[in-house]
């Protein structure tokens, strides 16, 4: 049996979302761009599909703008606004990749975090200024699980960088938080299909009235001539069925979830010694159990776990050879030690108890086994 405990990197599709991909499809594959019946058709399920991802989202139907995913999301985020606005970029020392890069690629400033995973204010206010234009904060970390203060942040950037606007990405949030009411203070907000039971490479960025952004794939001006392209009809068809199912029971899914996930934490604490959890479980969404463990390597842990049939992740990631701690854990300060030996079991709608049993059982033997490895 499979033990699927990576929600965070991907999700299974919820029934509801293939129920509505299917349909447009096979019968209803009509280009939404075009005027006759097909098409129009097909528009109809583009802009009922709008209105859902916009109410989800607390944003207005023209504000969504559907994008090849969250990645795509936040570079049209940040290098969309940059290009109408040149000044400095700030973003946060935990930010995916996609944020990361993005405001590397136009000379960013990354404000740093403390060593809960949560930016300093107080760091971050230095950085901000009448020449920053954009601001990056995600509201949930997608490794160790942090919910960022976003209000606190809109609050600083208001005042310290009157000219900035601020983006955040709700791509982790999403299946936990209330995001429509949570980023409500945000100018721009990601989401991504795929981690909430739609299907990949789907995804949306809110850009609220009065906001602008350069489109950065140029074409047919579709969206308003914020993103060409011929819709993925079938894919935001689906994104918005299972938005809708994830808002309708995400209260039930945290309070659900949140007991298996301490469960499995605070398990695996006990049974393993010299292990530690990353960030302060009060401030993490509810599917996020990240651990370290000083003294195993994260890869020789995930291997031998795969073949107990258990589908976990690490933070680190293996670049020319050479193991190295991932930027979210250096920029919390995990020793170097720690961080090589992490852990990230994320659960889900469709995580049970068992999966958490099995879990509890395989992981305090597979690390026991690479410890005595090491010794003899
Ligand atoms: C926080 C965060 N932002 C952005 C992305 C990128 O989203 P996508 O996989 O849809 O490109 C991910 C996915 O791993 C993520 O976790």
């Amino acid at each position: 049996v499979t033990v699927y405990l990576d929600h965070a990197a991907t999700t299974p599709m919820r029934p509801e979302a293939v129920e509505a991909m299917v349909a447009l499809l096979s019968e209803r594959f009509g280009n939404p761009s075009g005027s006759h019946a097909v098409a129009r058709e097909a528009n109809k399920s583009l802009e009922e599909a709008r209105d859902i991802v916009a109410a989800c989202l607390g944003a207005r139907p023209g504000e969504v703008v559907f994008t090849g995913g969250g990645t795509e999301a936040d570079n049209l985020a940040i290098l969309g606004v940059h290009a109408l606005r040149p000044g400095a970029v700030v973003c946060t020392a935990i930010e995916h990749h996609a944020v990361l890069h993005a405001c590397a690629a136009v000379d960013g400033r990354v404000a740093p975090v403390l060593p809960s995973g949560v930016v300093d204010l107080d760091r971050l206010a230095d950085l901000l200024g009448p020449d920053v234009t954009v601001v990056s904060v995600m509201l949930a970390n997608n490794e160790v699980g942090t919910v960022e203060p976003l209000d606190d942040v809109a609050r600083l950037v208001r005042e310290r960088a009157p000219r900035a606007v601020l983006h955040t990405d709700a791509v982790q949030a999403f299946p936990w938080l209330d995001v429509a009411s949570l980023a409500a203070t945000a100018d721009l907000v990601a989401v991504s299909a795929h981690k909430f039971g739609g299907p990949k490479g789907v995804g949306a960025l809110v850009v609220r009235d009065g906001v602008k952004v350069a489109p950065i794939i140029h074409g047919g001006g579709q969206e308003r001539d914020r993103r060409s392209g011929t819709h993925n009809v079938a894919g935001i068809a689906a994104m918005a069925a299972a938005m809708q199912a994830t808002v309708a029971d995400r209260e039930a899914t945290v309070a659900r979830v949140a007991p298996l996930r301490d469960r499995l934490a605070d398990g695996l604490l006990a049974a393993v010694p010299d292990s530690a959890e990353t960030g302060d479980r009060a401030t993490k969404v509810a599917g996020n159990c990240h651990l370290s463990f000083a003294g195993v390597e994260s890869e020789a842990l995930l291997v031998l776990l795969d073949g107990d049939g258990i589908c976990a992740s690490a933070g680190s990631a293996c670049t020319s050879g050479a193991l190295e701690p991932s930027h979210v854990l250096t920029a919390m300060g995990l020793p170097r030690r720690r961080a090589l030996g992490s852990l990230r079991l994320s659960l889900g709608t469709t995580t049970s108890a068992a999966d958490v049993d099995a879990a509890l059982a395989a992981v305090p033997a597979a690390v026991a086994r690479l410890r005595e490895g090491e010794g003899g």
